[in-house]
């Protein structure tokens, strides 16, 4: 087993827990199927792309703060773990502890001086040393991730003040009464005081209640991150992610795609997709895995996930379709459409913007307002 020197005195094992137990409300009906941290962005899923992140600042051992669901979904998925530790942490049955309640019931785990703690649903190219070293050089209880975003209001907002103190921390401010635009980019490096802040056994929330205690007592710190952060919380939010890494990412041709359909750049297709004769596929599009694609078809601004077939002369615009999902022949499926995983939408089919499809749902006639449909 590696260490790695994390003070002068001490040779320590660097930690973080991921937190990645929430209900993902507002990517439903996706995440009815799979937890945030398995979406895949670019055909990788999140926790692949933060794992890795973790690897290459020499973290060890990631404890997954977790509920039963998505402890089920992790343990069932073969992803990449990049040579890191993993271990589970459950918030206990029908009771979800939060974003601070599953720090104090990992305790146990997180025996280290102090240890990192990244929300699950981040995408960010950050490297966490500089923030651990900030966090040791000022004898803080917990060193928050900041970045600077044009809308804070949906956010945790810090004002700072010139030594990296964190004067004011208020959660999600009304609009107009936000202190700055620097917010919470939820990934912290606390250290061992912080257990005897957060309550046992009860929900409790690191922004609304530890954080401004730890303001009062002038020991919250803010790291500041100017590099490529997006959270997913909410579905603009996750094309949003995958648009920007395709115009970084995109290297067009280089996956493997069978067939004889058309790329418009950038897209990206995964291992075994096919394109039929006719199609065109892009821009902004990613195909999944082994994703079918009949003839005369056109995706564009899309995500569709693995095992989705597509058939002859189809067009979808702006959508999610899910994995499994069959789309039959000659349908429509226009912006902010999501479409459930095994879901089936019948030929001929209409679906207007923002229709979304829950899982295994046959859709045989068409929708022509925005809904759900159960
Ligand atoms: P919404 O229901 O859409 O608001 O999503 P969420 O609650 O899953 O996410 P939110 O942005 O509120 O939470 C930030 C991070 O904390 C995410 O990575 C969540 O998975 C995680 N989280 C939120 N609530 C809990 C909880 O009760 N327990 C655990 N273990 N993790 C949580």
């Amino acid at each position: 087993m590696e260490y790695k020197a994390c003070s002068l005195n001490r040779v320590t094992l660097l930690k973080a827990l991921i937190l990645a137990g929430g209900f993902a409300t507002r990517l439903r009906p996706l995440s009815c199927t799979r937890p945030k941290v398995l979406f895949p962005i670019l055909n990788k899923p999140l926790v692949e792309w933060i794992l890795e992140g973790l690897s290459k600042s020499d973290v060890k051992e990631a404890v997954f703060a977790v509920n039963s669901q998505t402890a089920f979904h992790l343990r069932h998925s073969k992803f990449s773990k990049s040579g890191i530790k993993i271990v589970y942490s459950c918030d206990p049955p029908k009771k979800p502890l939060g974003t601070g309640g599953p720090v104090k019931r990992a305790e146990k785990f997180l025996d280290e001086e102090c240890f990192l703690v990244v929300n699950g649903d981040i995408f960010a190219n950050i490297s966490y040393g500089e923030i651990i070293k900030m966090h040791k050089d000022k004898n803080a209880i917990a060193t928050i991730t900041l970045h600077r975003v044009k809308d804070p209001c949906r956010y945790g907002v810090a004002e700072l003040a010139n030594d990296g103190r964190i004067k004011r921390f208020i959660e999600k401010p009304p609009a107009g009464a936000s202190p700055s635009n620097l917010i919470n980019a939820g990934i912290y490096v606390l250290s061992q005081e912080i257990f005897g802040y957060i309550p046992k056994g009860r929900k409790v929330s690191l922004e609304r209640e530890i954080f401004p205690k730890l303001v009062e007592e002038g020991r919250l710190y803010g790291y500041m991150f100017e590099g490529l952060w997006k959270d997913i919380g909410k579905m603009e939010d996750y094309f949003e992610l995958n648009k920007i890494l395709l115009e970084i990412f995109f290297e067009k041709g280089k996956d493997v795609v069978k067939g004889v359909g058309e790329i418009s750049p950038p897209t990206v297709c995964g291992k075994g997709a096919f394109i039929g004769k006719g199609s065109i596929i892009g821009p902004y599009t990613v195909l999944g895995q082994n994703v079918k694609v009949g003839r005369n078809a056109c995706i564009k601004n899309s995500i569709v996930f693995p095992q989705a077939s597509i058939k002859d002369s189809s067009v979808i615009n702006g959508a999610v379709i899910g994995e499994n999902v069959v789309i039959g022949k000659r349908v429509k499926i226009s912006e902010n459409c999501v479409i459930g995983d095994y879901a089936v939408i019948g030929d001929d089919v209409t679906l207007a913007k923002g229709v979304s499809v829950c899982p295994a749902k046959e859709i045989l006639e068409s929708v022509t307002t925005s809904k759900c449909v159960f």
